[in-house]
């Protein structure tokens, strides 16, 4: 695994976002790919918090989540190139 991969790995470990252990692992083409459950931390609130169906700052409509809630599954394929 090249150090650029390592590297990845470790800022999203680091980032300690709820998933700091990937959940899954499978081969891409040849890549290794990990899968994270992607909860929500109290910085998405302001725009997946609640109350749900309030316009965000961005004027999309707010999801009525809390923190800890369960969001998204995050996919992160390595290229390997040595
Ligand atoms: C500045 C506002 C804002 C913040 C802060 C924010 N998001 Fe989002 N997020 C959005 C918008 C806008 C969308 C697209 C919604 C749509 O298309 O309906 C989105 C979509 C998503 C999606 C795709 C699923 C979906 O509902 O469309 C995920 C997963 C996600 N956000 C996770 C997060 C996480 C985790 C955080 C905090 C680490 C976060 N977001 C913080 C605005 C934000």
């Amino acid at each position: 695994m090249s150090a650029r991969a390592i590297l990845l790995i470790s800022i999203i470990f680091a980032a300690g976002s709820a998933a700091a252990d990937p959940i899954g692992m499978r081969a891409k083409g040849g890549h290794p790919e990990y899968l994270f459950l992607e909860s929500l931390m109290e910085p998405c609130l302001p725009c997946h918090g609640k109350p749900k169906g309030e316009p965000d700052m961005l004027g999309y409509a707010k999801d009525g989540l809390e923190a800890g809630d369960l969001i998204g599954l995050m996919s992160v394929t390595v290229a390997v190139d040595d």
